[in-house]
């Protein structure tokens, strides 16, 4: 019997898959990318290197190439809400496959290799800049890697790979969560820091940049795994109701 042909834009009506209303970690997400972006790029659009909030270390380019990393990560960051969307994958094909070549050519190359530079002459010391450069090549293999694979048709690949290169995409939002850090670690300031303001604060960017992107990179393995239990497999097949 002939199978009809089904247009690659076609939506099909499944059952057992949620609606958009049912995912709701979708809304928040979108608006935490929005917010991000309104407050961290504005300053860095004026092109004054006064209004920078990483102090210069001293090297010509870092400015410029901070600007450029700004930039493409925001786009990175905006676009990514979008692609990891189930229902938006579905229903707009084409404009996921648009939006993904802007997701890694005007977003994630550019604004990785920028980040190694600024990483690497980051003025917050050895600590930080060493999980910027780890934070930011990984974000430029796994990222390619997901391109590649969408390239060679392999999709569950491409989709594993893309949630790696989104989980370190929205990392940098974590990053900035010290404030959480100061909370806990301040009572301490007289006796694990002997009373030094300085060391306390340097201490806590240090670990704010490492456990960003490292419980980051967790999350999205513990999320990977859990589609792979056969409890989760069972609930799949039968659309959320016990067997
Ligand atoms: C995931 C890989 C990323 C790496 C490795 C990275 C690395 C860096 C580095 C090294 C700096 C300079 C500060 C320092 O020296 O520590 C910086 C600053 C900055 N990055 Fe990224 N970044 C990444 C992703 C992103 C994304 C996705 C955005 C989205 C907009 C972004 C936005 C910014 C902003 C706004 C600053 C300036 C600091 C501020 O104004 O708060 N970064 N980044």
């Amino acid at each position: 019997m002939a199978v009809p042909a089904r247009s690659p834009n076609s939506v099909v009506s499944e059952p057992n898959r949620p609606r958009w209303w049912q995912r709701p970690w979708v809304g928040p997400l979108l608006v935490l990318t929005f917010a991000f972006v309104t407050f961290s790029l504005p300053p860095y659009l004026t092109l004054d290197p006064a209004r920078s909030r990483v102090p210069d270390p001293g090297y010509a380019p870092h400015y410029p190439m901070l600007v450029a990393h700004v930039i493409c990560g925001s786009v990175a960051i905006l676009v990514s809400g979008f692609q990891v969307w189930p229902w938006f994958r579905r229903r707009h094909p084409a404009a996921h496959r648009r939006l993904g070549r802007w997701y890694v050519f005007a977003g994630v190359l550019p604004a990785g290799l920028a980040g190694l530079v600024v990483g690497a002459t980051s003025p917050f010391g050895p600590v930080a800049r060493v999980s910027n450069v780890m934070l930011a090549t990984l974000w430029l293999i796994t990222t390619l890697i997901g391109w590649r694979m969408a390239r060679r048709r392999r999709f569950a690949e491409h989709r594993r790979w893309m949630i790696r290169s989104v989980a370190l995409t929205l990392s940098i939002v974590l990053n900035r969560l010290g404030g959480v850090l100061l909370v806990v670690l301040s009572p301490r300031l007289e006796t694990s820091f002997h009373g030094d303001e300085t060391l306390l604060t340097q201490t806590i960017a240090d670990i704010g940049t490492w456990l960003g992107w490292t419980l980051s990179l967790l999350i999205a393995e513990a999320w990977l795994e859990r589609g792979r239990t056969p409890r989760h497999a069972e609930l799949v097949s039968t659309g959320g109701r016990r067997a």
